[in-house]
């Protein structure tokens, strides 16, 4: 987390800096800061809080013309070490207040650092691990920026992205990752750093990706690259094609009501160029009338040599990691092999059995969630093949997987998940399905039937989205409810892990997800009449076992709503509320169930006054442990 920017060229950098922290402004918001190094020598300023508060702080300075300089870096903090304060906030400073910098990551032996650095008379004023980097730079400087750098992260240990800066060595940046992302954004007399690349969009389209310990030197009219060890390197440069308007938010009140909208397209983008007509047959069905549809994965290379493997692993955090247990149902009822799911953060201590048969499917929206990264490195190690799904192109993931399938769902602003969670679903329904065909246990019957549905869910997400005003409705009527409990079975046991997590993250609602056959287990004694219960039942052959685990709440006087498919009246007695979104084949119902969910977490926090793009004490991409 944290948003680092950076910029040196011919423009004025302050309000270019302030811009640039606004779009990163997702990835943290404790705290803001810029260090600018102008005709003034150099300047920080940084305010608690937000970034309209350090934008208010510096108003009149700039205003008058105080802070005019070419080149800064920037800083938005999501606080790690220290409580969110001024004095925590970045750019950090030497001793001398001549070296300023941004750090994103945790450096894991700050506290060893900090204790050598005192014993060489530094004193320190915050309680970061980012100021022993700053103090570091100073100790190793002799009358070189990039040689003190080079010299100082030889010390660091943990995760950094880095930008450094020096009022005795002006007229360059110097900018340094290690397991924390950083851009570089090139211009026309000018250039700049970014922490990702919607940052960046506005200004340009060429970027260059810094990979582990790779140093780039910015100047004004070039970007010079050098390795950990100082050596001068060459990098290409890669043209970014996204549309700079799809990191707007388009007129919509929030980022994540957008992201919601956008999920019929998004959907489509993931789909789009993997179902083609079958090469291997002649083009025409038995009647000779209509094309024959397949799945075609060639373009990220998933060929028939993946389907000696024995076993699948799916490993990712948080939203992803729910992605992840649908796809464990998908494997098994559409590929018929063994799937085990793992959270990153567990499995990468835990001491997994693993040989190089097995397959990895490793999902991150940002590619860059260090818990995962450290699973998708241990499952290399093991000599397993490993399949990226990631929505950020570049992204370490990306880079370190043997295969990437992109979501292609455009960027996601908002900090909790929607489309990049529905097109993490399709690609990971798009391999079950041709491991299937594969294996050889998918019928030609199941595998057009599932094409045809997955075609059709787009127009379908559509319709759910232009019903939206009956989710906001119930979420007028129930928003103050204390405790919300979604449950369901199998695939709706799944949506509801997703479900409760996207109403506790934005509207800070107690809110659980079971599996319905469990609540007798325990969880009934939670229900009484202050429990909104939420029942996804999309599984038609489980549709009784539902109705009486609705039964039995409602018998404690929770208020009860069911999601269900539109030609269903089965629940229409035993439940409160009924909404209905279109039928689909029950196993594909996860990417249009879960919709309705996140509309109702969405309004619940908009009905609670509170930012649904900036749910407090969490970060878009948690790249520390
Ligand atoms: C954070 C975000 C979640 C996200 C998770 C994993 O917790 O707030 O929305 O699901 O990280 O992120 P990733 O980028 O790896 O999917």
């Amino acid at each position: 987390m944290c948003g680092i920017i950076g910029y040196i060229g011919g423009q004025d950098a302050a309000p270019i800096l302030l811009k640039g922290l606004k779009k990163l402004e997702y990835r943290g918001y404790d705290s803001a800061g810029i260090a600018i190094l102008g005709a003034g020598g150099l300047t920080v300023r940084k305010s608690r809080g937000a970034i309209k508060n350090l934008e208010e702080k510096i108003e009149a300075e700039l205003a008058g013309g105080v802070l005019a300089a070419s080149m800064g870096i920037g800083h938005t903090r999501w606080a790690t070490h220290g409580e969110p304060s001024d004095v925590n906030s970045h750019p950090h400073t030497d001793v001398s207040g001549t070296i300023a910098v941004v750090h994103n990551g945790i450096i894991e032996n700050h506290v060893r650092l900090k204790a050598w650095l005192q014993k060489h008379g530094v004193v320190f004023r915050s309680e970061t691990d980012t100021e022993a980097v700053a103090h570091l730079i100073d100790l190793h400087y002799n009358g070189d920026l990039l040689q003190a750098v080079v010299e100082a992260i030889k010390r660091l240990e943990g995760s950094y992205a880095l930008a450094v800066i020096s009022r005795d060595d002006p007229d360059r940046i110097i900018a340094v990752r290690k397991e924390s992302p950083l851009v570089i954004g090139k211009g026309g007399g000018e250039n700049f750093i970014a922490s990702d690349v919607p940052a960046l969009l506005e200004y340009t389209r060429d970027v260059y990706y810094l990979l582990d310990r790779e140093i780039a030197v910015l100047y004004r009219d070039k970007v010079e690259f050098y390795n950990g060890d100082g050596q001068s390197i060459e990098k290409n440069v890669a043209h970014v094609d996204w549309d700079a308007g799809a990191a707007e938010k388009d007129g919509y009140e929030h980022f994540m009501i957008k992201e919601i909208n956008e999920q019929p397209k998004a959907l489509t983008g993931a789909l789009r160029a993997r179902i083609q007509a079958d090469t291997t047959d002649t083009g025409q069905d038995a009647q000779g009338a209509m094309p024959v549809k397949a799945i075609n994965l060639q373009e990220i290379g998933f060929d028939s040599s993946w389907a000696k493997a024995n076993r699948v692993v799916i490993t990712a955090c948080g939203t992803a990691w729910h992605a992840a247990v649908i796809g464990k149902y998908a494997f098994e009822r559409y590929a018929r092999i063994g799937t085990d799911v793992d959270i990153a953060s567990e499995y990468r201590y835990r001491n997994p059995i693993s040989n190089p048969q097995d397959i990895f499917i490793i999902i991150s929206q940002s590619g860059e969630t260090a818990d995962t990264l450290a699973a998708m490195r241990m499952a290399k190690k093991s000599g397993a093949r490993v399949i990226a799904i990631t929505n950020v192109v570049g992204s370490t993931l990306a880079r370190e997987a043997d295969l990437v399938m992109y979501t292609w769902a455009g960027p996601e602003i908002a900090v909790a998940s929607t489309k990049a969670f529905t097109t993490q679903l399709m690609c990971l329904y798009l391999i079950a399905l041709q491991f299937g065909v594969l294996r050889d246990v998918l019928s030609g019957e199941e595998l057009a039937q599932s094409i045809k549905a997955l075609e059709d869910i787009s127009g379908q997400a559509e319709r759910i989205l232009k019903d939206k005003e009956t989710i906001q409705r119930f979420a007028a009527r129930h928003f103050s409810k204390s405790k919300v409990f979604f449950m369901g079975r199998l695939f709706d046991y799944a949506v509801s892990l997703e479900s409760a997590l996207k109403l506790k993250e934005i509207s800070y609602t107690h809110s659980e997800a079971f599996a319905a056959g469990e609540l007798k287990h325990g969880p009934i004694a939670l229900v009484d009449e202050s429990t909104l219960v939420v029942a996804i039942c999309t599984q038609t052959a489980l549709f009784e076992k539902m109705e009486s685990n609705i039964k039995e709440v409602k018998a404690r006087d929770a208020a009860t709503l069911v999601i269900t498919y539109e030609d269903v009246n089965y629940f229409d007695q035993s439940a409160d509320e009924v909404f209905r979104i279109p039928r689909l084949p029950d196993g594909l119902s996860p990417m249009l169930s879960i919709i309705p969910c996140q509309l109702y977490a969405y309004y619940c926090a908009v009905q609670r006054g509170l930012d649904p793009d900036k749910p407090r004490n969490l970060a878009k991409s948690v790249t520390v442990e």
